[in-house]
């Protein structure tokens, strides 16, 4: 490969937004100590990918291996080359790799991601399939079985969850991972998905833009043990309302106040708290169980839309609208 160069999309300057991407042609990186080189089939977007270009630009004297940037974390593809000390896989691997999200690297035809960050991918799992996983898919687990304390074999008690902005890249996930464990599951999203919703297991489904939705009412009556909160702007009091004695609202999107009332509940000892998450991949067995979970068809990635590298950009727009149905996918 030494030489070879590829075809990615790369942050170009300081501008946001679609204007800040440009094709370029660059060398295919070389893998690295334990690293593996992936030829890449799918990429999934995330808002962060977008979300943090500001930093990465920023940060860019100081990020020795992408310089240019070239967003995207979430990848899948098959392994051509491995680095020194590789003991997993071998050339020929198909995988699903996480990449650190500020070095990024997915928009891309290769990448080079760290052999704990990479899981193998069964044939029954796409590639596109596959790269929705890590972070939506890490996030939804990370908020239902560690800080929702969820059992996803259902050996825990029943828990009453919410899932906001369920037709979202982690809410479909959060909805259909929550189903695996012992939960009534209630849901937020908009009119046009309510159905899609449903069908990934959802037991109660509300529209966000009606009023019965802005309150996050339970149509049973039920109150939210657990909410997985991945919409943004629900004041505090609406989810107190809702919460069960104990109930903790996890956010994904804590602002300023979200913050404030973190800090104010846990001060207090409140028995109803406001958990802020913040994901930071570990690479400890999770992927590899969600890629797992696909496989037996107990969880499934959906798609809204897939874009070819050369159009990257339009997937690019559309995660930016903040109005995907599931996963967007670049392909190469
Ligand atoms: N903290 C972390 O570590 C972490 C990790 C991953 C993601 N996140 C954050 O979590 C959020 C969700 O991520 P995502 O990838 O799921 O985003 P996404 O795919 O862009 O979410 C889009 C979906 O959200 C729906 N939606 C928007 N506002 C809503 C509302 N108020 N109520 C109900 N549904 C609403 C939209 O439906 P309509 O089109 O009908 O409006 C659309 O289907 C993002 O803000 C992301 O940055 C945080």
């Amino acid at each position: 490969m030494a030489g070879k160069l590829m075809h990615a999309l790369v942050f170009d300057g300081y501008a946001g937004g679609v204007v800040g991407l440009k094709h370029v042609e660059v060398p295919v990186p070389s893998p690295r100590k334990d690293e593996v080189l992936i030829k890449l089939e799918a990429t999934s977007l995330n808002p962060v990918d977008w979300g943090v270009y500001k930093l990465r630009v920023l940060l860019r004297p100081f990020l020795a291996r992408n310089s240019p940037l070239i967003p995207s974390s979430d990848v899948a593809g098959e392994v051509v080359k491995v680095g020194y000390g590789v003991k997993s896989f071998k050339p020929g691997d198909k995988v699903v790799a996480i990449l650190n999200f500020l070095t990024g690297g997915g928009l891309s035809e290769y990448a080079v991601a760290k052999e704990i960050m990479t899981v193998s991918r069964p044939l029954e799992v796409s590639a596109a399939e596959g790269s929705g996983l890590p972070i939506a898919g890490l996030t939804a687990h990370m908020a239902l079985t560690k800080l929702a304390g969820l059992k996803l074999d259902k050996t825990g008690p029943q828990k009453n969850i919410l899932v906001t902005a369920a037709s979202g890249g982690v809410g479909q996930y959060a909805v259909q991972l929550a189903k695996l464990g012992n939960s009534h599951v209630t849901a937020t999203c908009g009119a046009r998905n309510v159905d899609l919703v449903k069908s990934l297991g959802a037991d109660e489904v509300l529209d966000y833009k009606t009023s019965d939705g802005a309150s996050l009412k339970s149509p049973s009556g039920r109150k939210y043990d657990a909410v997985v909160h991945c919409a943004t702007s629900i004041a505090w009091p609406v989810f107190e309302a809702n919460l069960s004695e104990n109930g903790i609202v996890v956010d994904l999107t804590p602002g300023a106040g979200a913050m404030w009332t973190y800090a104010v509940k846990k001060i207090t000892c409140s028995k109803k708290k406001l958990v802020p998450l913040i994901l930071i991949p570990n690479g400890d067995h999770s992927l590899k169980y969600l890629v797992e979970l696909v496989k037996d068809g107990k969880i499934k990635t959906v798609i809204d839309s897939k874009h070819c590298l050369s159009r990257g950009e339009e997937g690019w727009s559309k995660s930016i609208d903040r109005h995907a149905t599931g996963k967007i996918i670049v392909e190469p």
